[in-house]
């Protein structure tokens, strides 16, 4: 029996994400794929240049949504999305990341009567200001399947109440994706293109709404940035959501080099021989760890702890002061050593499929009083 399963990606996280498990399923016969692109993300350098990168298979269906406030974007992609789940009724609707597509087709296909796969579930920052906090939560809650990256996801998700039985600690993909490019990446002619040297450069990205809407909060961080300049040219791709706002920032920073958000084998290229990583994305924080470079994390909490355990990342909060003393004391000390977190081997693509392959049809969801009954056997045996 081949298994029918409808994937989901919305935004630009989600492509780095999806494009191994594309990769697998192109390889079997057992599971077919029909993509969605829900358009969350639709700028060219947002999307379609990672699609041609990454080998994406072009989208069957693009629902293009577009942006809008959290309500109106997540409604709009559930109203968009029910009609093409009810068309091709699949066995499984896969889900990846914690962007509002997210959650908007996992609620759609979970009351469609459709079990849902969550791919890097599990992450929690306990910051329920952050949207993709309570897109993760509610994901999850309502998930059939969970594949988790790293141990602590495990820990929440046992601490949440959920059923054990669906739970899969199969590592991450996005770092199969990092391990698949590295090389070819290599061949990219980006640092010669802005004019940088290896090791002699920092990369800053910051997009988050809680560091770039408000205007004290990021003159603080930009004032740290005016400094950090002095010691090295920073190179700065910007989300087109602050292209504006950051140009005027940087006018007169004559170190700083902003260009528009690269595509990912330049960005793989330019983190790979940075000296140093400033950021608030959540992906960056694992990607620095695997390629061993210090990654200094504007925030005040992370969903991602192994990296600051197992890896390069520390957090370094939102101020300016504490982000300047952290990031001389990094560039005084050696390159650290690149470290694979648990797991983290290329193959949880592959272990995210054969679970889902070996184990349909799946199990319907249960009620919570037969599940504690089940685990209070399983403990006594
Ligand atoms: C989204 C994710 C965030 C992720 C980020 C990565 C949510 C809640 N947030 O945030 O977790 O880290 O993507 O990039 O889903 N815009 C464009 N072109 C585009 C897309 C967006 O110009 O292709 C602009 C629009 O002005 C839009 C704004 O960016 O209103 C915000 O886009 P949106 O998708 O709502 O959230 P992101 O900030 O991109």
């Amino acid at each position: 029996m081949t298994l029918k399963l409808l994937a989901v990606v919305g935004a630009r996280p989600n492509f780095m994400k999806i494009a191994p498990i594309m990769w697998e399923i192109e390889r079997r016969d057992d599971v077919d794929a029909f993509l969605v692109h829900t358009g969350q993300h639709y700028d060219e350098r947002m999307s379609k240049l990672f699609f041609e990168e990454l080998n994406i298979p072009r989208p069957d269906v693009n629902l293009e949504v577009g942006s809008g406030s959290h309500a109106v974007q997540t409604a709009e992609v559930m109203r968009r999305f029910e009609p093409v789940v009810e068309k091709q009724r699949p066995d499984l609707v896969m889900v990846v990341g914690d962007v509002n597509s997210t959650l908007a087709c996992a609620l759609t296909a979970v009351k469609l009567g459709v079990p849902v796969v969550h791919v890097e579930a599990g992450l929690r920052s306990l910051d329920r200001t952050m949207p993709e906090e309570i897109n993760r939560l509610l994901t999850d809650a309502i998930s059939h399947w969970l594949f988790v990256s790293e141990q602590s996801g495990v820990i929440n998700l046992y601490q949440e109440n959920i059923d054990k039985e669906r739970i899969f600690f199969v590592g991450n993909v996005m770092i199969d994706t990092l391990l698949a490019c590295k090389d070819r990446s290599e061949q990219a002619p980006i640092l010669e293109k802005l004019s940088v040297r290896k090791r002699n450069y920092a990369v800053l990205t910051m997009h988050r709404p809680a560091n770039v809407d408000d205007p004290g909060v990021l003159n603080g961080l930009m004032g740290a940035i005016a400094r950090l300049q002095r010691e090295l040219p920073i190179v700065f791709p910007v989300h087109p959501r602050a292209q504006a706002k950051m140009r005027e920032q940087v006018a007169g920073l004559a170190n700083v080099i902003l260009t528009e958000p690269l595509g990912y084998l330049d960005f793989l290229k330019l983190i790979a021989h940075a000296r140093l990583a400033l950021t608030d994305s959540g992906g960056l924080q694992e990607e620095t760890t695997v390629l061993g470079v210090p990654c200094l994390t504007m925030r005040e909490n992370t969903e991602r702890p192994v990296t600051i355990h197992h890896g390069t990342n520390r957090l370094v909060g939102l101020d300016p002061e504490r982000i300047i003393a952290a990031a001389l004391e990094t560039l005084a000390k050696a390159m650290p050593t690149p470290c694979r977190p648990e797991l983290w081997d290329g193959q949880a693509s592959r272990r995210i499929i054969d679970v889902l392959t070996g184990t349909l049809p799946a199990p319907p969801p249960t009620r919570l009083q037969e599940r504690r009954e089940r685990e209070a056997i399983h403990m006594v045996v």
